[in-house]
This record gives C-alpha cells, sequence and structure tokens, in this order.
C-alpha cells in the first residue's frame, strides 16, 4: 500500500492508531531519506503529544530493528546477557558493571550510546581513555566476543533507524516520550544479540520521565517488548533525583568507575554494580557467587584492562582534565542537602561534557566534582563542588545552572531507596 507522510503525520495529529503497514512505510521511508527531516520531526512530535497502543510500539520497534542488521552470537559459548540504563545522570555504571559480569563468566555484546540530552553517554566517557574507540565492525565484535567475552560499542549498524531518529529527537524537544524511548531502547537491544537483558529504568529529577509511574509503565512496556521476542527481560528501577556518585562529566566519571573496580569507589555506584550483575547474571542463568567478590579481588579490573586494550585504549595513559576549573566552597557549615540530578547534569553540560548539536566532540576533560554528597557534614570554606572545562567562559553559565540545584541545611535530607522496585514479565 502506498502511503504519503502528510497523512500518516495528520493521523497521529488526530489521535489516530497508525497501522502495521503505515509505521513500516514511515520507518524505512526515514532510513533511506524518502521521508523528510522536518516530516519525522512533526510525526515525532505528534507521538510525543498523543502517545502510541502497546501494538504500535511493538511495530514501531520492530520496524527499526528491520532497518539494519541482526547480531547473532549463538555459536558462541558463554550465555550473552546485556543491560541498558534509560539515561542518567552520573551514570558510569556500565563501566565496572561489564568487567563484573564478565569476571563472573558470562559474556556481554553492549551496544552502548552517546550523549542524549542532559544525560551523558557511555561513550563519550570511554573515548577520554586514549586510544580507545567504540566504533568497531560486526567481526570485531564477534572476534573480541569470542575472544575478551566482552565488547562496549556504538550501535553502528543495529537499528540505523533509531539512530537517526535519536539525533532528531534530541533537538525537537521529543526525548522524553515513552513510545520513543521504548522502542529506542528496545529495537538496539533486542538487534544485538543478546540472550537476555536487564534494564536500569531511572525516576526522578534526572531522568526522562519524571514520576515514578510513568517509569513504571515504561519499565512495564520495555519487559513486555524484551519478552514477547523471546528475549527474556527484567528490570530495576532506580533513584535518579540526585546524581550517581561523586562525579559527571566524562573522564571523571572513568576515573571514579576505575576507582570501583579497584574495590573502592562511591557506595551507591557500587550497590547498583552488583545488583544489576546480580541480576544479569541470574536472567542468564550462570551459577555465581556474590558479584562485588570480583572487585575485591581484582579479577573485574584485570577484565575491564583486557576489554581496554581490545578495543585500542590505553589505561596507563593519564586521563584528561579540564584546563580550566572553579571550585565552590560552603558559606556556612551544616549537613549538605539533597543535590539536584539536573542541576548538576546541566552544569557538565554547559562545561562541554555533553552536545549542543548532534555530531559535535565533546570535551573529555569536562565536568563536576562533587566533594560533599547529600547528608555529608559540611564545615565553612569546605571544597563542595569542583568544576572542569577546556573553555574558561563555560564556567560561568555552569556555576548558575549549578546554583540552585544545592543547599547546606540544618539537618539531613530524606532520601529514598536507590533500588526502588523490581519488574519482571
Ligand atoms: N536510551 C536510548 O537508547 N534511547 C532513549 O530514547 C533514551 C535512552
Amino acid at each position: 500500500m502506498e502511503f504519503d507522510a502528510p497523512s500518516v503525520i495528520r493521523t497521529k495529529r488526530d489521535g489516530g492508531v497508525l497501522s502495521d503497514a503505515a509505521i513500516d512505510w514511515v520507518i524505512d521511508g526515514y532510513t533511506h531519506g524518502r521521508v523528510a527531516d522536518e516530516q519525522m520531526s512533526a510525526l515525532l512530535m505528534a507521538i510525543f503529544l498523543r502517545g502510541m497502543t502497546p501494538a504500535e510500539i511493538a511495530r514501531w520497534t520492530a520496524a527499526m530493528i528491520d532497518s539494519g542488521e541482526r547480531f547473532d552470537f549463538g555459536d558462541l559459548g558463554p550465555p550473552m546477557v546485556d543491560k541498558h540504563s534509560t539515561g542518567g545522570v552520573g551514570d558510569k555504571i556500565t563501566i565496572p558493571l561489564v568487567p563484573v559480569v564478565l569476571a563472573c563468566g558470562a559474556a556481554v555484546p553492549q551496544a552502548a550510546g552517546r550523549g542524549l540530552g542532559h544525560t551523558g553517554g557511555t561513550l563519550d566517557k570511554l573515548e577520554s581513555i586514549a586510544g580507545f574507540t567504540a566504533e568497531l565492525s560486526t567481526a570485531q565484535i564477534r572476534a573480541q566476543l569470542a575472544g575478551v567475552g566482552a565488547a562496549i560499542f556504538a550501535a553502528g549498524g543495529l537499528a540505523p533507524a533509531d539512530r537517526k531518529i535519536y539525533a532528531l529527537r534530541d533537538v525537537t524537544a521529543t526525548t522524553e516520550s515513552l513510545p520513543l524511548i521504548a522502542s529506542s531502547v528496545m529495537s538496539k537491544k533486542l538487534a544485538e544479540g543478546a540472550r537476555s537483558l536487564v534494564l536500569d529504568v531511572k525516576v526522578g529529577k534526572g531522568a526522562f520521565l519524571k514520576t515514578e509511574a510513568e517509569s513504571r509503565e515504561l519499565a512495564a512496556t520495555m519487559v513486555a517488548l524484551g519478552n514477547a521476542s523471546g528475549v527474556p527481560t527484567r528490570a530495576l528501577l532506580t533513584d535518579m533525583n540526585r546524581p550517581l556518585g561523586r562525579t559527571v562529566g566524562n573522564a571523571v566519571e572513568v576515573a571514579e568507575a576505575l576507582e570501583v573496580l579497584a574495590g573502592g569507589g562511591p557506595e551507591d555506584v557500587v550497590t547498583l554494580t552488583v545488583a544489576l550483575a546480580a541480576e544479569m547474571l541470574d536472567a542468564a542463568g550462570v551459577d555465581h557467587t556474590d558479584p562485588a567478590e570480583t572487585l575485591r579481588n581484582g579479577t573485574a579490573m584485570d577484565r575491564f584492562r583486557e576489554l581496554v586494550t581490545a578495543q585500542g585504549g590505553d589505561l596507563d595513559r593519564p586521563l584528561p582534565v579540564g584546563a580550566h576549573s572553579e571550585t565552590v566552597t560552603a558559606g556556612t557549615g551544616g549537613v549538605m542537602g539533597d543535590i539536584d540530578a539536573m542541576a548538576v547534569a546541566m552544569a557538565a553540560w554547559r562545561l562541554g561534557a555533553g552536545r549542543a548539536a548532534p555530531g559535535q566532540p565533546v570535551q573529555f576533560g569536562a565536568g563536576v566534582r562533587i566533594h560533599r554528597r547529600p547528608g555529608e557534614p559540611v564545615a565553612a570554606g569546605e571544597q563542595l563542588f569542583t568544576l572542569y572545562t577546556d573553555t574558561a567562559d563555560r564556567l560561568a553559565p555552569a556555576l548558575a545552572e549549578l546554583e540552585s540545584g544545592w543547599s547546606v541545611g540544618a539537618a539531613a535530607p530524606e532520601i529514598g531507596p536507590l533500588i526502588i522496585d523490581r519488574i519482571e514479565g
């Protein structure tokens, strides 16, 4: 059947349901340049405003998978399991998590992303390691999975429709949409050849979807999509009101991930890494002991070094640090109040850790170091945050973003649980 873009847009604009054939046509047309950016932008906004039925989301996801290649690494040895986060602030979890899971006996084909909106991207962080490349061919990914057991790579030929739509969403204010997030995440993950999947669905100020109800619905939608495609999928609902750990940016987050791999690091980063690892190993059917042991005994660090070396990186070269910095100190003593993840994310973005337009380079040395976390005692004059950038005139706007995101008070703030719930189909 023949379609035209205005009719498809009009159907969704007026609250209608897109047919399977219309979805297949529009995704294929956009992937191959027959549907223009402005037409897809209008359709994305209509989807943002009107939503999609579960059947439309499933078909949109399938059409995005069909836009590219689908990996099958089933012939390789260990069980393949992956995790994906819906996007957080200070979310460096993939970096320690992949080697922990590897050290416990599973394999991880991890298609990762670059920064989207205010959230950081695992690939931008890892590329701050000298020489590291995430641009791997399918043959390289296969060889690395067979040798090292894990690869962290740019989605590349997987779901190319998502790559185009993802970039367009970033510049058309259509990122925060449940059907678009669910289909974006699941198209890449179902195409990449993992046999089971664990999702880290973020909730709160630093998440794309702000309310717990929306995040629950997102998690349930993605779990259903995975299970219906024969990939057993489960999700953890986790708190993203404040940044994870003490760093937000690129190289600063890698440095913190290395602390975790060395058996130290912030408690919340360790807790989430270990909880997600246990879920992944369980989902993959791997009989395992406590994943935290691999952080204490150095085996996860060994696996990470192997992975980085295989992808051209050199962990013995120093990580970049922004050439300019500014430190915020406490005017009065007390207790650090809650820290708003969104304010810190926007500060890091202004410093150059993220992009203002698709394809722009990021500054690897840009970011924010949090010296005092919520609930920690603060003395007058003590350092609270240090901001890093290579561009001195970025410091003032970043400081302005950060200003309203923290306070020092008399009492510790009320902090809810880091892991809010677990959702399984
Ligand atoms: N991660 C993705 O891959 N896509 C989204 O839309 C959001 C987070």
